[in-house]
């Protein structure tokens, strides 16, 4: 697997691989692969894409007090994992290089930024929008791969492709869990053992509005209040928002319509999880 450090390096590397005729993917990651990053990857290798993964803890996208310092890293297996799927290159560059002194430009997709996770992280979307783009822009894939875990981070980028007029197709690709439920995530790291063993409230809280919407429930407050009685049973969890929308668009509803996405964020400890489902009736 090819490693490219430099912008310059990554742009003649792709204009190679497309004057070969290749098609590329792009995976964007912030590293520390589980089995959710790499079905992204084995999912544009499989469209034929040549697949360029970026790896990049990207600080926009997090405020002062989260967890940049912190953000879990194993640069040796990641490299490993991605050679063994048969990722063309990674593109790994320095901070320096992404935001060089005197950078100034950001991209906000209003609204929709500032809503459900956006309330308590609220520069952490203008962080995704502006580093996916810069990626867009350097890359220039044919298409890009996102986990459906990051559910408004989808919507969001989906807006700024739209308005932006960009040429790029985004595939969404289904939430990787553990046997119990939990979404994969590179932040399940953190948790220590009580704090795994909580964890998949989210999930099972996901699973029991679903169970209400199958046997009738239409009203989203009815659901989202049985949503905050089941997490408080979890003495270790604290919610921080459960919410039905549009999954098209984040709208609110009263009542179940079309697609829609039921998410939630839990703190667990000092570990901030999410989850959602996309329903549809
Ligand atoms: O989903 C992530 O890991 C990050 O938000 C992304 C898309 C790589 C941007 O830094």
């Amino acid at each position: 697997v090819e490693i490219l450090k430099t912008i310059e390096e990554a742009k003649s590397y792709i204009n190679e691989l497309k004057k070969q005729g290749s098609t590329i993917g792009l995976v964007p990651t912030m590293g520390y692969f589980h089995d959710g990053h790499l079905e992204l990857m084995r999912c544009s290798i499989k469209k034929g894409h040549e697949t360029i993964v970026s790896l990049f803890v990207n600080p926009a996208q997090f405020g002062p007090t989260e967890d940049f310092d912190n953000y879990p890293t194993d640069l040796q297996r990641d490299l490993g994992l991605a050679k063994r799927i048969g990722v063309k290159a990674i593109f790994m560059p320095t901070i320096k290089e992404i935001y060089p002194e005197g950078y100034t430009t950001y991209v906000e997709v209003e609204g929709l930024s500032k809503i459900l996770c956006g309330e308590n992280r609220p520069i952490h979307f203008r962080g995704v929008a502006t580093i996916v783009l810069k990626l867009f822009n350097i890359i220039q894939p044919h298409e890009a791969f996102f986990g459906q875990k990051d559910g408004q981070q989808v919507i969001i980028i989906k807006k700024m492709i739209q308005d932006l007029n960009l040429d790029i197709f985004l595939e969404v690709v289904p939430t990787a869990r553990e046997e119990d439920g939990l979404a994969m995530s590179s932040r399940n790291a953190y948790l220590s053992l009580t704090e795994r063993q909580a964890a998949p409230i989210l999930y099972q809280t996901l699973k029991l509005l679903e169970d209400m919407i199958l046997k009738g429930e239409r009203k989203t407050s009815i659901l989202i209040d049985a949503g905050k009685e089941n997490i408080i049973k979890e003495p270790l969890a604290n919610l921080q928002y459960i919410d039905i929308r549009s999954a098209d668009d984040l709208s609110g509803m009263e009542e179940l319509k079309g697609k829609f996405i039921i998410a939630i964020a839990v703190k667990i400890g000092n570990t901030r999880l999410i989850d959602n489902i996309v329903l549809k009736i």
